[in-house]
């Protein structure tokens, strides 16, 4: 079989989920026929750290610059977090003729622009599904499905940590931070938590969304942000005794030539459709002119659902590479016809 060698600059939660996707689903996910993944070098902190998946050793380095050398590597799927070094990393990438998967909402969220012109200049892409809502397919759905539309609104749970913090605190009346340690171990919380239950991770994704949607750059600065950490179990008690479920919601509206995009804790009717998004899961309703509303609802956190978005994009990569289409049919045998156009 032939194979696609691609990289990982990361190694935990969403790093480990997307190697078992590979690992497991590697069979079904053909690129094309006969030709498959592999996953040639892992960039981690610390090679010698205890793992919870079997691994040759050779394939951690804790040197970029074997990955970035490699002319054989030609996809890298970037989940570090943080800013830098991981903005140099994907430069570097980039540069270097790579296409490049990321899970990273605040290094999109504030350098979007950039490297997106740096992959223009190289003729390579840049893909973030992965960025916002986890396993939710919402920015291939914004950049192609509704296209033809003006959106004019944006509204969801785009945070699994602060979702999952306020259904337990509501529906079990657990303490926040016994909460927030549970969601760390099960990998839906940031590598520094105050992202999420400050606000600052829905504040990137909102970010990431609302540019795309409405086609303007929105500053990330200009977002107002509350977290969570104000919210106290009798609050939610008050909420529920009114008629109310508290969630953090991010907002953004277009209004002729302005938007507004905010991010905050909100009472909701225990009847709208928002209330009903439980634990980790994310929702995103949008409204276009032309298809009116729309909601995609999904795991929007943890290492799986994650793991989807970023595999998906990295198929994605390969066909961009290859010039392929990636809609497939297959015939009577079930073998794949799957690819076997191109436009060459
Ligand atoms: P983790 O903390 O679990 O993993 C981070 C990984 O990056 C670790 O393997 C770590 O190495 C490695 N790393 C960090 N800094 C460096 C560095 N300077 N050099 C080399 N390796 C480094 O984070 P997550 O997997 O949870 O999240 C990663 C990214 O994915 C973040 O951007 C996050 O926002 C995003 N994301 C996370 C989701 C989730 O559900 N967790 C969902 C969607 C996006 P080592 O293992 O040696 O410590
Ligand atoms: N920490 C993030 C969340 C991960 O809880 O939603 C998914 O982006």
């Amino acid at each position: 079989m032939e194979e696609v060698k691609i990289s990982f600059l990361g190694f935990g939660n969403v790093g480990t989920g997307a190697y078992k996707i590979i690992r497991d689903n590697g069979k079904d996910i053909l690129l094309s026929e006969g030709v498959g993944l592999k996953v040639a070098k892992i960039l981690v902190r610390d090679i010698n750290k205890k793992r919870d998946i079997e691994l040759e050793h050779s394939i951690l380095t804790d040197k970029f610059e074997e990955i970035a050398n490699d002319p054989e590597i030609s996809i890298v799927a970037e989940f570090m977090g943080g800013v830098e070094p991981a903005k140099d990393y994907i430069v570097s990438c980039l540069m270097n003729k790579k296409t490049v998967v990321t899970a990273n909402k605040e290094l999109i969220a504030k350098h979007g622009l950039e490297l997106q012109t740096v992959a223009r200049e190289n003729g390579v892409g840049l893909y973030y599904e992965a960025s916002v809502a986890g396993g939710v397919p919402v920015i291939k759905i914004l950049a192609e499905s509704l296209q033809a539309n003006k959106i004019g609104e944006i509204m969801g749970i785009i945070n699994g940590t602060t979702n999952y913090i306020l259904t337990k605190m509501s529906e079990e009346g657990r303490d926040f931070s016994d909460v927030l340690s549970e969601a760390q171990k099960l990998g839906f919380a940031e590598p520094d938590p105050t992202a999420d239950i400050e606000g600052f991770d829905a504040m990137y994704k909102i970010c990431i969304l609302s540019s795309m949607a409405f086609h303007k750059r929105v500053d990330v600065n200009n977002i107002y942000r509350e977290g969570i950490t104000k919210i106290t179990t009798e609050d939610i008690e008050y909420g529920r005794e009114l008629g109310f479920a508290i969630r953090l919601l991010a907002i953004a509206k277009k209004r002729n030539n302005t938007v507004e995009v905010r991010v905050h804790p909100t009472f909701i009717p225990v009847d709208h459709p928002l209330a009903a998004v439980r634990h980790s899961f994310n929702a995103v309703f949008l409204k276009g002119d032309a298809v009116g509303n729309i909601m995609l609802y999904g795991k929007g956190a943890g290492d799986l659902p994650t793991g989807s978005a970023i595999v998906s994009d990295i198929i994605t990569a390969y066909h961009q590479r290859s010039k392929h289409r990636y809609i497939s049919f297959y015939n009577d045998e079930g073998s794949a016809e799957k690819l076997k156009f191109n436009d060459d």
